[in-house]
């Protein structure tokens, strides 16, 4: 299996909000200084895209589906869907504030780490009244009380034919929990277990949902979004526009960053 690292933030914006847990005579900032060169990026593993199409019994829900109990069993608990998150409104005035600083950016398509295609992003600490408060509903939901939030967002701008391949998120550089609004288009989220691949279950993300991926799935899977021709659920066709992703995540857990 191959392995390498991808940059799934844009490191030298990774300065964190100050934050008691963790505070020890070095900065968490200090602690990964000589980490931000390209080297300060989440893991990916590539993984085949092959997988078996054998299971009899699949297991449903709303957003849920796989053809392993256990999958289905943890993903019921660590990954949840909060279908119409935001109003339509909302959308358009995150949207309005997103675009304005990745217009400026250039999708990369054949970047040398290649775990996203099609895609440009960026970090985002300031936002206007409205979207600081979109924000901090999804931490209040997504974050328990110790947890603390990075203070920069993540802005994911997906092309239409953009796609993001297996991998999961660096531990050195975020903590137990991801969460996700997806704007302008739906996807499907597969997650697989890291240790089988075939061990999967796809997750049906509408467009204005949220999701919050935490513990096991955010730790023992891989994430990945499914391009528009593999993009199914419930055996539909899944539509997968280019999408923009607005993603909170919390600081690494301390075992993690020494
Ligand atoms: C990532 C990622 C998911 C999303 O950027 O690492 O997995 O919802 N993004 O865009
Ligand atoms: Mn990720």
């Amino acid at each position: 299996m191959k392995m390498f690292f991808r940059l799934s933030f844009p490191v030298q914006k990774l300065i964190p909000q100050r934050c008691s847990r963790i505070a020890t005579t070095r900065s968490w900032k200090y602690k990964h200084k000589k980490d931000t060169g390209v080297f300060a990026r989440p893991m990916l593993l590539q993984l085949q895209r092959s997988y078996s199409t054998s299971h009899q019994h699949i297991l449903r829900n709303e957003h849920l589906e796989s053809g392993d109990a256990d999958v289905y069993k943890i993903l019921s608990e660590d990954m949840k869907v909060i279908p119409d998150f935001i109003t339509e409104q909302e959308e358009q005035s995150l949207l309005q504030e997103a675009m304005k600083v990745v217009k400026r950016l250039r999708y990369e398509f054949n970047h040398w780490d290649n775990a996203i295609h099609g895609y440009r992003e960026t970090e985002k600490k300031n936002w206007n009244e409205l979207n600081s408060q979109i924000i901090k509903n999804v931490q209040h939901l997504a974050f328990v009380q110790q947890d603390c939030p990075l203070a920069y967002v993540h802005i994911l701008d997906l092309a239409q034919d953009g796609f993001i391949k297996p991998h999961v998120d660096a531990v050195r550089f975020c903590g137990d929990t991801i969460a996700g609004m997806s704007l302008l288009s739906s996807c499907v989220m597969r997650l697989a277990q890291e240790s089988d691949k075939n061990m999967f279950a796809n997750v049906h993300l509408p467009q204005r949902s949220l999701y919050i991926m935490k513990n096991r799935a955010r730790y023992e899977f891989t994430h990945e979004v499914l391009k528009d021709e593999e993009s199914f659920f419930d055996g539909k066709h899944i539509s997968r526009q280019r999408r923009i992703s607005i993603v909170c995540r919390n600081e690494p857990r301390p075992e993690d960053t020494s």
